[in-house]
């Protein structure tokens, strides 16, 4: 696992636009994995800068989502379909239908969750996957006591991140709701590579687990330990905890530029 301390969400931005502008010029048919929340808007904002400077395209580029709410009408603005289209896949050249999310309303939710597996597996599967991380160490919405090896399926939100995405509903935490539809755990280590951010002191405690804490379902972000290329960027509160912190930024300024992230 790579840990990138930087300064602050516009740093890690900025790397994390050039390793995808780097992955799209090789493989404009690139497959990337979306994630909903506040942390990876910084870096949804630098690819619509890029791509309305003509550096990027996402014309052959497909994308999945990693997960939804469960029950919010379609054109609620909190549904994540709604704000994945929002925040990037409206604002660039996606094709139509080339960024994919599982259904939170389909009738027949297992099926539908099966369906989303096969999709991407269809697709060759995420060759880079963004993620953010709950405070309770969860990645996508699989929260603690997830199965490691779990696949796309239905999940009930914790108490704590119905309160912390209640700022997301007007802060009324009644309003979120209680199950939602996610990849599971071994669906997002299926993909080459893993791109966790996290900035705030809120996060200090997950990432000190995810990075250097026993890899357990009690914080199931710790099976990226396992994942051969996952990289983790963060801002000094974030990284607060971290025991070997000086280590992760000498080794990264160790670093030759060209490797990127
Ligand atoms: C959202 C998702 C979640 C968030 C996590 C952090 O698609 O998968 O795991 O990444 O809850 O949320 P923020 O970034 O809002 O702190």
């Amino acid at each position: 696992m790579e840990v990138v301390i930087q300064p602050d969400a516009g740093a890690i931005a900025t790397l994390v636009a050039d390793e995808i502008e780097r992955l799209l010029a090789a493989r404009p048919d690139a497959v990337l994995g979306l994630a909903t929340g506040s942390s990876p808007l910084a870096i949804y904002d630098e690819l619509v800068r890029r791509h309305e400077a003509g550096r990027i395209s996402f014309a052959r580029a497909r994308a999945f989502m990693l997960d939804e709410y469960v029950g919010l009408p379609d054109a609620h603005p909190e549904r994540y379909r709604n704000v994945i289209d929002r925040e990037i896949a409206g604002r660039v050249d996606f094709a139509p239908g080339a960024v994919q999310g599982p259904d939170g309303n389909a009738e027949d939710l297992v099926g539908a969750c099966a369906a989303y597996e096969q999709a991407i597996a269809d697709a060759g599967g995420v060759d880079l996957q963004i993620l953010g991380i709950g405070t309770d160490g969860h990645i996508a919405f699989n929260e603690p006591g997830s199965s490691l090896g779990s696949r796309t399926r239905i999940k009930t939100l914790t108490s704590q991140t119905r309160l912390d995405n209640a700022r997301f509903f007007d802060d009324d935490v009644d309003a979120v709701p209680v199950h939602c539809v996610t990849q599971g755990l071994a669906t997002i280590m299926s993909a080459r590579h893993l791109v966790l951010v996290a900035t705030g002191s809120a996060k200090a405690e997950a990432v000190h687990h995810l990075v250097e804490g026993s890899v357990s379902a009690m914080w199931p972000a710790t099976i990226m330990q396992h994942h051969p290329r996952a990289t983790v960027l963060v801002d000094p509160a974030a990284a607060s905890r971290l025991q070997l912190g000086d280590y992760y930024r000498e080794v990264f300024a160790a670093k030759p530029a060209w490797q990127g992230i």
